[in-house]
């Protein structure tokens, strides 16, 4: 509060945009808490799912638990040590892919979203594990707030999953990846809290590439595999089948065009 009165005195501008971006961190909360909700109402008995990272997947966790709690019969993989650690705060009945190679459905949340119902995933770091999950599913449903949902993926940078020998290397061949493709902006190493290299549950790195847009996600997708140093990408294309979408008029399903 009294730093709410300082910054007042300083600058009028910034507490209107703070006051304006808490509203909407909130409603985006209540969003993110209906779409997780409606995706916990679609699983279905004896499924073996796929559980997303990320704060909307999280919104969706909290509901399957309230699930399982009242009799639900589940068992989930989770696509990060984040989401493992909620899962078995919650009660969630977890198992691995070594012990269940086939799941029925993933359940996830997205950066992007495009009409082909094509991704950007990663911001949260999980990508690699988000993408085996998800390619071992039968079917992938993505849940968002409808700020996720663009005609052209790629105003949101694409999280790279690289490995950490030879970086600079993998750096420069991005970068020439990058020219081929017109990205607009550049590749940046994520860094963690304490300004050290982020490190993901895998033990690699991540480089975040700003193109602005990606007009090929599926010639962009191979060109960023054929570096040797690059582990996965955010791209998710081919998986999501469904999305659920809300927004402050409702709720949408959304199916690849
Ligand atoms: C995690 O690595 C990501 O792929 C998330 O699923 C994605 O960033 C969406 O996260 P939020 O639901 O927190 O926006």
């Amino acid at each position: 509060m009294c730093k709410l009165i300082a910054w007042r005195r300083v600058e009028l501008h910034a507490i209107g945009s703070f006051v304006l971006s808490f509203a909407d961190s909130r409603l985006s909360d209540q969003l993110k808490a209906q779409v997780g909700e409606r995706a916990a109402a679609m699983v279905e008995d004896g499924m073996r799912l796929g559980i997303g990272t990320g704060s909307t997947a999280e919104a969706f966790i909290h509901a399957l638990a309230a699930r399982v709690e009242d009799g639900l019969n589940i068992i989930g993989v989770p696509t990060s040590v984040r989401t493992e650690t909620l899962c078995k705060k919650l009660g969630i009945p977890l198992t691995t892919l070594e012990e269940s190679p086939h799941l029925d459905l993933t359940i996830d949340g997205a950066d992007e979203i495009d009409p082909h119902l094509n991704l950007i995933k990663g911001a949260g770091g999980a990508l690699l594990r988000e993408k085996i999950v998800a390619a071992a599913s039968n079917d992938m449903l993505v849940i968002a707030d409808g700020s996720k949902v663009v005609d052209t993926l790629g105003a949101f940078a694409l999280p790279i999953e690289i490995n950490a020998f030879g970086q600079r290397a993998t750096m420069m061949a991005l970068e020439r990846v990058g020219a081929e493709f017109s990205m607009q902006g550049g590749l940046s190493l994520r860094m963690d809290a304490k300004k050290a290299s982020y490190v993901t549950d895998g033990g690699h790195l991540i480089v975040d590439a700003s193109f602005g847009r990606i007009d090929d996600p599926t010639a962009l997708y191979d060109a960023l595999l054929r570096i040797p140093g690059v582990v996965e990408h955010g791209l998710f294309t081919g998986l999501a089948s469904r999305a659920i979408v809300a927004r402050e008029t409702g709720i949408e399903l959304l199916e690849p065009v």
